[in-house]
């Protein structure tokens, strides 16, 4: 099973991506959390991200060609990648006639400011966690491994405003070429449905 979520700053992708991995046995390759938890990240690449711009489309490349010939696991699910139309070409230049499935998570834009500024997420497995919406058992701590929840650096009201700007000049582009291609499965993913409930969307449309 290879599998893309798309969609907006907060629209899910991480949450819904730790859930199908973990169900799927699948390969979670969040691009954006590869990138945090990169060791030899310059301080340049460190300021792209933290004022919400991209990093450029080859590096994405390079990490992403990396993580799906090095796993050992039956498939992936992609988590941020492709964010730009030259990225969905790249992709498809390394994909070998294999299906993919992408998932558009469709939320209303209104409910993102506060998904954003109360995640926290654990810094060893991925799980992502709301303080409000979604609380750890234990403050700070990871309910299922234990680990240390954190708040992203690029999870503020300034950072967010120029995510979404980068979002809709950059990555709408893509889920339209997907849409015009009739490959796109769209989700909704607003607050009036739960997590569960578009876990629950997304695999009846991968049982098809
Ligand atoms: P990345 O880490 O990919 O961030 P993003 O795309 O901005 O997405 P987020 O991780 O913020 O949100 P999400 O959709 O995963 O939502 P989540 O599940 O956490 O990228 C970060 C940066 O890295 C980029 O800005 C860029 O600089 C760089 N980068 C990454 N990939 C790149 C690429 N391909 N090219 C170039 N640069 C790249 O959920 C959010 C909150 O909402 C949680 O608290 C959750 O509990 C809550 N929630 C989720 N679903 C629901 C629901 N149904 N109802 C209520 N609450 C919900
Ligand atoms: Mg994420």
């Amino acid at each position: 099973m290879h599998l893309l979520l798309i969609g907006p700053p907060g629209s899910g992708k991480g949450t819904q991506a730790h859930k199908l991995s973990t169900l799927f046995d699948l390969e979670h390759i969040s691009t954006g959390g590869l990138l945090r938890h990169n060791p030899n990240l310059t301080d340049e690449q460190k300021e792209i991200i933290n004022s919400g711009n991209l990093i450029p489309d080859e590096m994405m490349l390079e990490i992403v060609k990396a993580k799906i010939h090095s796993t050992h696991k039956k498939g992936w699910i992609l988590d941020g990648f492709p964010r730009t139309k030259n990225q969905a070409t790249l992709l498809s230049s390394i994909l070998d006639e294999k299906k993919i499935t992408i998932i558009y998570l469709d939320v209303d834009k209104n409910e993102l400011l506060e998904r954003i500024t109360g995640r926290i997420s654990c810094q060893n497995c991925g799980t992502v966690y709301h303080k409000q919406t979604k609380p750890p058992i234990k403050n700070g701590v990871c309910d299922e491994c234990g680990g240390h929840l954190e708040h992203r650096a690029d999870d503020n009201q300034k950072t967010l405003t120029h995510r979404l700007e980068t979002y809709y000049i950059h990555t709408e582009p893509v889920i339209n070429y997907y849409k015009e291609k009739n490959l796109l499965h769209s989700v909704p993913s607003s607050n009036s449905h739960s997590i569960e409930e578009v876990f629950e969307r997304i695999k009846k449309i991968l049982k098809r």
